[in-house]
């Protein structure tokens, strides 16, 4: 073989290529993973390469200086108009004159791994349904009837490959323009199509276009609506916001709001025009804040409850209000922001994840993709609390799903001093074993109350009442303490040895922190509220310990604790209340806002979609209302921590 030796790094692949080729050439004919917007024209830039020259006897090459073509002038132009870092070389104009090594940098690769965030399971590696092709077209000529779109497929087929295209009028609308401005050369954003749906162009614009192009990972929940504005070339995060679902003034919880819509003609309507104007209001406060034009967010992924998918397309709930809890569709859907009111480009494709039950909606879809319990050698346990708990348990074998009625005692409501997780709020708690006293810390201060009460950095930021991960600690706490009994109850001061025991109607409450003297709250712990966390915690555990005798296993491997409230719960206390199962505490994991994730991880790689609308038609979906089981399950899980179930590790 005389043909020179082209090794590339770090993928190692090499073949023997003519003097003269491109590198760029060389790459593709290897299948080398180096990006290319231009088509190897000198203007974008994205082809760069380092070469490495001296002896490699790991590839057994010694790379002669000259192994490379001299600079040419379209090499020489772009370099000193626009700058390259030191030693690299645009790989669509450098040729090859001798055996050389080439280092593929991570931002010239096409399919580059994403920076993984701290708690993320996976690693996202960049495929956005979304691509830029720079594309020179052929005049219009008296000769050739054909319209300007005819002659732009035919370049995007001859110069990307890329057939069967379709375009949006609005986007039709806009070409004559671009081509003539552009001088025949145009930048089209195409969305690769898959297998719902053809490609299609989704922006033109003159010349080559060097902004770069967006997406929105959008994490639709009933109480906060969070979106993520990625960089759809980087995979990077450019900006993320969040704002209060202005459905909230509907109903709190989601049959509140089901139950408007069932009381109020028209109340559909409402609650879909409340959401929406709240992430058109949200995108604008996003793209602001990125600096960013809308008309540049060209895709959009969305996960959602189920509730909360039907409100946002537009569909009535009432189904999902009644046996059999009967969505209208669970598919993945592919749609347009046009369609669903959204103020974006009008060609936005939004993906919705699909959904795994009438319960289990596409934000636990989008949890199983973050934390790939069907990748799992161990059998994991998935949970996302909020007002209903979802729950995945699985590993490579098979994932079951199911979800239980929480209620919305884990957000501080329906507790006697609840609140949302919000300055002021207690979110940390100890109680002294011997003296019974409560130490606590507030969302907003990094101090501890001392003994004396209050400490005066605390003091500042005000104490308004407790949240969700504070009564799970405060109940907890209080079991450890004996303040409480396993059945739930609150002992009389002289059982307990505390006058914070104080007789509250028929039954006693605890008393943690008196502020009245300062104008400030009264905060206790009534028996009521014991009783809200113990059936709470009772529904989480039965749906758990469901999934647990569906797989015929009577212990897991790991839990992982998803959503907000999931990264606030401390595990240990989790455990002392039975809400979770007996696991070994190094095994709870916290993995932040998985829903979060897995809307980024589908937003930034379109196989990803395919991958969890299979993961979801696998997925043994399990009903806790026909279980007669789960009921014997929450009888057991009712008491601190539970009647019948012996929690070895907790108590070892
Ligand atoms: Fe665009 Fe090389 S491919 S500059």
């Amino acid at each position: 073989q005389n043909d020179p030796l082209v090794v590339f790094t770090p993928s190692g692949k090499r073949g023997h290529f003519p003097v003269g080729t491109p590198i760029l050439t060389a790459a593709r004919q290897l299948g080398v993973d180096l990006d290319s917007v231009c088509g190897g024209r000198g203007i974008c830039s994205k082809c760069q390469i380092t070469p490495s020259y001296g002896e490699f006897a790991k590839h057994g090459v010694t790379v002669a200086p000259d192994a490379l073509s001299e600079w040419n002038a379209v090499e020489e132009r772009y370099k000193s108009k626009r700058g390259l870092i030191d030693g690299r070389r645009l790989g669509c104009q450098a040729t090859v004159q001798g055996d050389v090594v080439i280092d593929v940098p991570p931002e010239s690769q096409v399919h580059k791994q994403v920076v993984r965030k701290r708690a993320e399971a996976r690693e996202i590696i960049m495929n956005p349904a979304v691509k830029l092709f720079y594309v020179v077209v052929a005049e219009p000529d008296m000769h050739d009837p054909s319209g300007d779109l005819e002659r732009l497929r035919m370049a995007l087929e001859a110069q990307w490959q890329i057939s069967n295209l379709q375009i949006d009028l609005t986007t039709l609308q806009t070409l004559q323009t671009a081509l003539r401005k552009g001088q025949w050369k145009v930048t089209c954003a195409i969305h690769l199509g898959n297998h719902a749906f053809r490609p299609r162009i989704m922006q033109v614009w003159p010349g080559f276009h060097e902004e770069p192009i967006f997406g929105l990972a959008v994490d639709l929940g009933s109480t906060t609506i969070a979106a993520h504005l990625c960089d759809l070339q980087s995979g990077e995060v450019v900006a993320s916001s969040g704002i209060m679902n202005p459905q909230i003034r509907f109903g709190e919880d989601l049959m509140s709001r089901v139950s408007y819509t069932m009381m109020n003609a028209g109340g559909a309507a409402e609650l879909t025009a409340a959401v929406r104007g709240g992430m058109n209001a949200l995108f604008s406060q996003i793209a602001a804040e990125a600096g960013v034009a809308k008309t540049d967010i060209l895709d959009a992924v969305f996960v959602c409850n189920p509730v909360m998918h039907h409100l946002f397309l537009g569909i009535d709930p009432f189904e999902l209000g009644q046996a059999p809890f009967a969505l209208a569709t669970s598919d993945a859907l592919n749609l347009t922001a046009a369609e669903l009111g959204l103020d974006l480009n009008p060609s936005t494709r939004v993906y919705l994840l699909p959904c795994i039950a009438g319960h289990v909606g596409a934000d636990a879809a989008a949890v199983a993709l973050s934390e790939a319990p069907d990748k799992s050698e161990d059998l994991v346990l998935v949970v996302d609390v909020g007002t209903n708990a979802e729950i995945l348990l699985g590993n490579r074998e098979k994932v079951l799903a199911c979800s239980s009625p929480t209620g919305p005692a884990f957000e501080g409501a329906q507790i006697s001093s609840g609140q949302r997780a919000a300055p002021g709020a207690i979110e940390r708690v100890e109680i002294d074993p011997v003296t019974k006293a409560p130490r606590f810390k507030v969302i907003g201060s990094d101090l501890w109350s001392n003994e004396d009460g209050f400490s005066e950095a605390v003091a500042s930021t005000g104490i308004t009442g407790i949240c969700g991960s504070g009564i799970i600690e405060m109940v907890a706490e209080m079991r450890l303490a004996g303040i409480v009994d396993g059945p739930g109850l609150i002992g009389a001061p002289e059982l307990t040895g505390t006058d914070r025991c104080i007789l509250d109607g028929r039954t006693y409450s605890y008393l943690v922190w008196d502020g009245t003297a300062n104008g400030g709250p009264r905060i206790t712990v009534t028996n009521r509220d014991i009783r809200e966390i113990q059936m709470a915690k009772a529904a989480l555990y039965s749906g758990a310990r469901l999934l647990m005798d569906k797989f015929g296993v009577d212990k897991v491997d790991r839990i992982v604790l998803a959503g907000a409230f999931g990264a606030h719960i401390s595990p240990k206390h989790a455990m002392v209340l039975g809400m979770i199962p007996d696991a070994p505490l190094d095994k709870v994991t916290s993995a932040g806002n998985a829903a979060g994730t897995g809307a980024r991880i589908a937003l930034l790689n379109q196989d990803a979609r395919a991958e969890i609308e299979q993961t979801v038609r696998d997925i043994h979906k399990i009903e806790t209302a026909i279980e007669p089981r789960f009921q014997e399950h929450f009888v057991n899980a009712s008491n601190i921590p539970n009647s019948v179930e012996p929690f070895p590790i907790l108590n070892s």
